[in-house]
């Protein structure tokens, strides 16, 4: 697994592990791979405790930060300290009332900080004032989600001695990452969890190592054990990167009660849904994801709309604890992830397959 980028980053194995629990992040690159701590949600001081303590758990191994900013929100006029209100203003009082009839049905308390501010949620701005916290710290790459980065981030990540990456769910995706200059790409497909699009990981990854070669290419999307990292590195990737196999490991701070509705799922109990946040995002199906797919439900609106809309109920759901409302993005290697275990056994159990497989394919080899 001693690949390219595996050497650029001094990582023993291209295993990335994305993560918002700093625990996780820690865990992985501490035992071989290369964490990724997402930083959505963050405000600049807590990003910048978490960063320090990963940081002070890992010494100089590699580790990432992947931040979203969408190339295309309603969250546009970012110099106006106005704009975070107007867009909640923006939200109808029908989608209001269809969400409050959801969380009502099911029981779920009012929210006790009723003055809860959304002033953050969906925020480009405030995603980009993070980019400062990061370039103040040490991780290896910085990676965007949901578009390039803006080409002027990119060139201050790259003053900085970072690497950038992104996430791409088709080869036009890609060609708007290099023109930014991106240099690592993420190639994602449908089955991860998370924002995804409609291509496959198995179509998707080929597609992308040929639109950027010589770049550097990491499969994303189902990959939960190590022969599917034989088959991505088959495919021309240079490495993996995975989120859904980390949300049920013991470091992970998930919801003890989703924790184990993750468990018990099968790969046909995600569904891709805008309900959470206004753009397509595989999710764990429950009765919210199928309450926004029901007959005569209202579209879910555009980004950061929907985000503003769902993530007050979002946390009064998390406080119900109730397991039909409580979800998360997950993906179709859900359904292969079946024990909570300690996330360098997970890990090493990953090289182990790969090595198992590798060898399986080059005795192939042998026989002809
Ligand atoms: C709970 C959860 C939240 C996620 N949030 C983000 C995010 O904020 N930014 C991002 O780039 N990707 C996010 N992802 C997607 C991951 O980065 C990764 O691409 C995906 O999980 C890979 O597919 P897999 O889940 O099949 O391994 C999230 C994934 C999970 C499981």
């Amino acid at each position: 697994m001693r690949t390219l980028i595996a050497k650029q980053l001094e990582a023993e194995f291209p295993i990335f592990a994305f993560s918002h629990c700093r625990d996780v992040v820690a865990a992985v690159s501490k035992s071989g791979g290369i964490g990724v701590f997402g930083a959505l949600g963050k405000t600049p001081d807590q990003l910048d405790m978490e960063l320090t303590w990963i940081e002070d758990q890992i010494g100089d191994r590699p580790y990432a930060v992947d931040i979203v900013v969408p190339a295309t929100s309603l969250d546009r006029d970012e110099a106006d300290p106005g704009a975070q209100a107007r867009l909640e203003a923006m939200i109808p009082a029908g989608h209001r009332q269809f969400v409050e009839d959801i969380l009502s049905s099911h029981g779920v308390a009012p929210d006790p900080d009723s003055t809860r501010s959304t002033e953050r949620v969906g925020n480009s701005a405030a995603q980009i004032a993070l980019v400062d916290v990061v370039l103040g710290h040490r991780p290896r790459m910085l990676v965007n989600a949901l578009g390039p980065m803006p080409k002027a981030v990119v060139d201050q990540v790259h003053r900085a001695g970072m690497l950038t990456g992104g996430l791409v769910g088709s080869p036009t995706h890609a060609e708007r990452q290099r023109a930014n200059g991106v240099d690592v790409m993420v190639a994602q497909g449908t089955e991860a969890a998370g924002h995804t699009g409609q291509i496959s990981t198995m179509v998707l990854v080929p597609q992308i190592v040929d639109a950027v070669s010589p770049a550097p290419v990491l499969a994303a999307g189902g990959i939960a054990s190590g022969r599917q990292i034989a088959a991505a590195l088959a495919l021309g990737a240079q490495g993996v990167w995975t989120g859904t196999i980390w949300l049920t490991v013991d470091e992970a701070d998930t919801d003890p009660v989703l924790k184990a509705r993750i468990l018990e799922a099968t790969s046909t109990d995600t569904t891709q849904t805008k309900s959470m946040t206004g753009k397509p995002n595989r999710f764990l199906r429950n009765d919210w994801t199928d309450a926004w797919a029901a007959p005569g439900a209202p579209e879910p609106l555009p980004w950061p709309l929907q985000l503003k809309l769902t993530n007050p109920a979002m946390a009064r759901i998390n406080r119900s604890q109730d397991p039909r409302l409580l979800g998360t993005s997950v993906g179709q290697s859900v359904g292969m992830v079946n024990t909570a275990r300690p996330a360098r056994r997970v890990l090493l159990e990953l090289v182990e397959q790969f090595t198992e497989a590798a060898g399986t394919m080059t005795d192939l080899l042998d026989e002809v």
